[in-house]
């Protein structure tokens, strides 16, 4: 049966888990993935002029200025639509800002999901977060360690990856987060992602797959 495409924003602080579940749902439900560090890192590593201009906020752990942000974001979502294909947001919207220019554009999701997860880990898990630049799977040295040797060797660390940055980046959180979810009060679902990230997964499946039955129960208007 076909299903109906979902419209999901996931969201929490710095490390809490965000890629990883990314993807799984993206496995699982097909959705397309937007993801607003990834986008602007992409932009970083093509060294263009506005690569430069970003990579000086992102090493700092402050939010991109809006007008490289929020067209970049706006214009993938609305492709995606024009596809008719779902969508996963991951790292948008970021400030009250950002969020209303996601309402001016008439972008709402079905669901937006929080994930929690205590402070105190989130240095930890940043710390020791590697990125394979082949396929793009993210490890951690101590939780998921990579499968063979080969692909130990060539991991990647972010720049924006030590201590001392993951403490502005979560200032940057937590000073804007408040505005972001009183946007979205009607749909935001909280999930624990202080838990095994197969647990977290279930739930956040669970979720998503209930809301697809409901959208399949809907009687056709007559
Ligand atoms: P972004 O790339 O979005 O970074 P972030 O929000 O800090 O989130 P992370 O990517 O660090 O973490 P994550 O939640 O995806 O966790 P992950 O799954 O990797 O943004 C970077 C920068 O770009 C920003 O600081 C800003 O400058 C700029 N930017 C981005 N969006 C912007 C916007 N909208 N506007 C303006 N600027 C913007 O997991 C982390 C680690 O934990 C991994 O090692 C993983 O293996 C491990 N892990 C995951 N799940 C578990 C688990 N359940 N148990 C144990 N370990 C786990």
């Amino acid at each position: 049966k076909p299903k109906k495409p979902l419209r999901v924003i996931i969201s929490g602080a710095p490390a809490s888990g965000k890629g990883t579940q990314c993807e799984l749902i993206v496995k699982k439900f097909g959705l397309v993935h937007i993801s607003a560090g990834d986008l602007l890192r992409a932009e970083v590593a093509e060294g263009t002029p506005n690569g430069k201009i970003i990579k000086g906020f992102i090493d700092v752990g402050q939010l991109v200025p809006d007008e490289v942000v929020n067209n970049m974001i706006v214009d993938r979502i609305k492709a995606t639509e024009a596809a008719s294909k779902g969508w996963l947001i991951d790292g948008y919207p970021r400030s009250a800002s950002q969020a209303a220019a996601l309402e001016t554009a008439k972008i709402r999701p079905d669901v937006f999901i929080l994930l929690e997860v205590p402070d105190e880990l989130l240095v930890d898990r940043v710390v020791g977060r590697r990125s394979d630049p082949v396929t793009g799977k993210i490890y951690h040295m101590t939780y998921f360690p990579p499968e063979t040797e080969e692909i130990k060797a060539r991991l990647t660390q972010r720049t924006d990856d030590t201590e001392e940055k993951v403490k502005a980046r979560l200032q940057t959180h937590y000073a804007n987060v408040a505005a972001v979810l009183s946007t979205y009060t009607d749909v935001i679902k909280r999930i624990n992602g202080d838990q095994p990230k197969e647990v977290v997964f279930d739930e956040i499946s669970q979720l998503l797959s209930s809301m697809q039955d409901e959208a399949e129960e809907e009687p056709k208007a007559a």
